[in-house]
């Protein structure tokens, strides 16, 4: 247990060390999770809102560039700390708590928890959410408040999520910013707000606390541009947008059939995009994961079936055991927030390629296993008789044994492909848009859980069908080869 813990911390010191400082150039890494609108929400393929238009000037005023970074709101914080981002831009309220953790800007904006319910709700006030169904979203001040003060509440990573929850009657209430509770009840005349606010809080940027001149420079510019009518004029833009864009809706929705289902959902603002992008995310990380596992299993594989023939490679043997171990013992979910987080926190790089490398280093542990039992099931006697024929151990492994052992394992492989084809849909852990986050952006913005939902599934489907059929070809024709 300690050899596979020394490795691992290895593994992860050794990437520490290739990463490099991110913070000395110019662009600077802004982090937020965009499902808070108006302050940060997804437009078609671009982050936007009052926090990312807000601190995009404050940057530009002091020769800055930027990236944003979306993630889920409870990794916000932790990722300035681990070095992923530079500023947190996501709607933060400031407390003691996380005054501990991290360096707050001066606020730019004040707020309040509010509840949301439906018109019909009985609900009144504060008092008589005690013993009802409580939504929230996850790590936020909403969550912490219902937590301490009323009780466990129901915990979403979006916000919309929990509305849609509470419009098909499985949650009583959302305990909500006010804003971001004002646009979800303004695009669903179903719900209303609580005059009755929970808490008043107060929005700032964070930095972490290494970057004290940082903080300096954004609370000087923040300043001016609260005098200067910068803010103000953000803010008013953004509920401008809110207000056409439920004008909109409301004009071009008013039947509910299920073809205006169909248009709001995948029609409307393009939003089949979402699905199309999603695709090709969701195809190229599996492909080249799978073709990236196949190539460490084989590897592994060949080390360990040589180490167990002859006993040579003794070292190389107890890594790959190891690397099995790990792998085969932990969720893929964890080893893709830890390569991302961890191993690669400091470092710049695409998250497509971060995902490539987690599902490639994932399936690699399984290809390799499939590919030794491959190589266990040819008979031991054409390893003999290559030797006899004067070939060496290396020779007959690539002319006779390797042939023979991928036509064996083919099937599995193909399965492999297609398990791991559907654990992509984790990406969006860390944010990255495939399919399956796709279809949650088209829900948290139409809150209809059905059809995006079943429209993923069935893209899903027909890619696993189609792929099942090529592999039954490849197999037919293996085995006329054969004959
Ligand atoms: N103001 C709340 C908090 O700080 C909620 C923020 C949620 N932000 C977001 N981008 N989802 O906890």
């Amino acid at each position: 247990m300690k050899r596979v813990f020394l490795f691992f911390i290895s593994v992860i010191a050794a990437f520490q060390l290739f990463a490099v400082e991110n913070t000395q150039n110019k662009t600077l890494r802004i982090v937020t999770s965009a499902n808070f609108p108006p302050y940060e929400f997804i437009e078609g393929s671009k982050i936007v809102g009052i926090d990312i238009d807000i601190i995009r000037e404050v940057l530009k005023r002091n020769g800055y560039d930027m990236s944003v970074e979306d993630m889920k709101f409870d990794s916000v914080i932790v990722s300035l700390q681990t070095g992923k981002g530079d500023i947190a831009a996501s709607g933060l309220t400031v407390t003691e708590d996380r005054k501990r953790q991290v360096n707050f800007s001066i606020p730019y904006v004040s707020a309040k928890q509010t509840i949301i319910v439906r018109k019909d709700s009985a609900i009144d006030s504060a008092a008589a959410l005690k013993g009802v169904r409580i939504g929230v979203q996850h790590g936020t001040t909403g969550d912490s408040y219902v937590t301490d003060n009323i009780q466990e509440p129901e915990r979403f990573d979006d916000a919309a999520v929990a509305v849609s929850a509470l419009l098909r009657g499985k949650l009583d209430a959302v305990v909500l910013d006010g804003e971001p509770s004002k646009v979800h009840v303004k695009k669903n005349p179903e719900l209303k707000l609580l005059d009755e606010p929970l808490t008043f809080e107060e929005y700032a940027f964070a930095v972490d606390k290494k970057q004290p001149e940082l903080l300096e420079k954004l609370n000087k510019t923040l300043k001016e541009m609260q005098q200067d009518g910068t803010i103000d004029a953000i803010i008013e833009k953004y509920y401008q947008h809110t207000e056409s864009a439920v004008a909109e809706n409301s004009a071009e929705n008013l039947d509910e059939g299920f073809c205006s289902e169909i248009y709001l959902n995948f029609v409307k603002n393009q939003r089949w995009r979402y699905l199309t992008d999603g695709f090709f995310v969701t195809v190229c990380v599996a492909f080249a994961s799978v073709l990236f596992g196949v190539l460490i299993g084989f590897g592994v594989a060949i080390i360990r079936s040589t180490s167990d023939q002859t006993g040579k490679f003794k070292i190389a043997d107890w890594c790959c055991r190891v690397y099995l171990t790990v792998i085969r013992g932990t969720p893929v979910v964890l080893q893709l927030m830890i390569i991302y987080f961890v191993i690669f926190s400091s470092m710049d790089i695409d998250k497509i390629l971060v995902a490539i490398i987690a599902f490639g280093i994932n399936s690699g542990a399984y290809v390799a296993e499939i590919i030794r039992s491959g190589i266990m099931s040819v008979d031991r006697g054409q390893m003999e008789a290559g030797r006899s024929l004067g070939l060496s151990y290396a020779k007959t492994m690539n002319l006779i044994i390797l042939p023979q052992a991928f036509k064996n394992v083919l099937p599995a492989l193909g399965n492999e492909f297609i398990v791991l084809l559907k654990e992509t849909s984790v990406c969006g852990f860390i944010a990255l848009q495939d399919l399956t986050k796709g279809g949650d952006i088209i829900r948290s913005q139409t809150y209809n859980a059905f059809l995006p939902l079943i429209a993923v599934a069935l893209v899903y489907l027909i890619l696993v069908t189609i792929f099942s059929k090529l592999l039954g070809m490849l197999e037919k024709r293996l085995k006329k080869n054969e004959q």
